[in-house]
């Protein structure tokens, strides 16, 4: 019986672990666990928008870095569907799913200009 009482009490447990973390996954505020993810997706932007977002001075390549969240997923977006025209951006804008999109828009409008 008191096996049992356990084995019920550690599925439930397992269970809510598990809803846990597919809210976790879902969110798009960088939590410390996937830190490293979103930096990781953020540093394929640096080669041309400059370290942590922020352009070389005199660059033509606008900085990302503080930029309004909804302002830049929205300009991704844009490049992904081909309504905003661009020279480099609607190929790299294909690389990443919405969710990835609205993650590293998180982290860009959360740096310092
Ligand atoms: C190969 C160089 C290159 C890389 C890498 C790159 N960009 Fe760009 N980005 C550009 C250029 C050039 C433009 C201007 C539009 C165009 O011609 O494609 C631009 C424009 C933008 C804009 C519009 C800025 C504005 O003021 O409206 C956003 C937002 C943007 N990039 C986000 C990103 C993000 C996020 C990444 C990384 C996932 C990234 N870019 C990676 C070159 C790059």
């Amino acid at each position: 019986m008191l096996l049992k009482k356990r084995g019920f009490a550690l599925s439930l447990g397992v269970g809510l672990l598990a809803v846990v973390c597919v809210a976790q996954a879902q969110t798009d505020i960088p939590t410390s666990q996937n830190m490293l993810y979103v930096k990781s997706l953020a540093a394929s932007c640096a080669a041309c928008h400059g370290t942590d977002g922020k352009a070389a001075e005199g660059s033509q390549i606008a900085s990302l870095a503080g930029l309004d969240k909804n302002y830049l997923a929205s300009q991704m977006k844009a490049f992904k569907a081909g309504t905003r025209p661009a020279t480099v951006m609607h190929q790299i804008s294909k690389g990443y799913s919405d969710i990835q999109i609205d993650t590293i828009a998180s982290y860009f409008a959360a740096l310092k200009k």
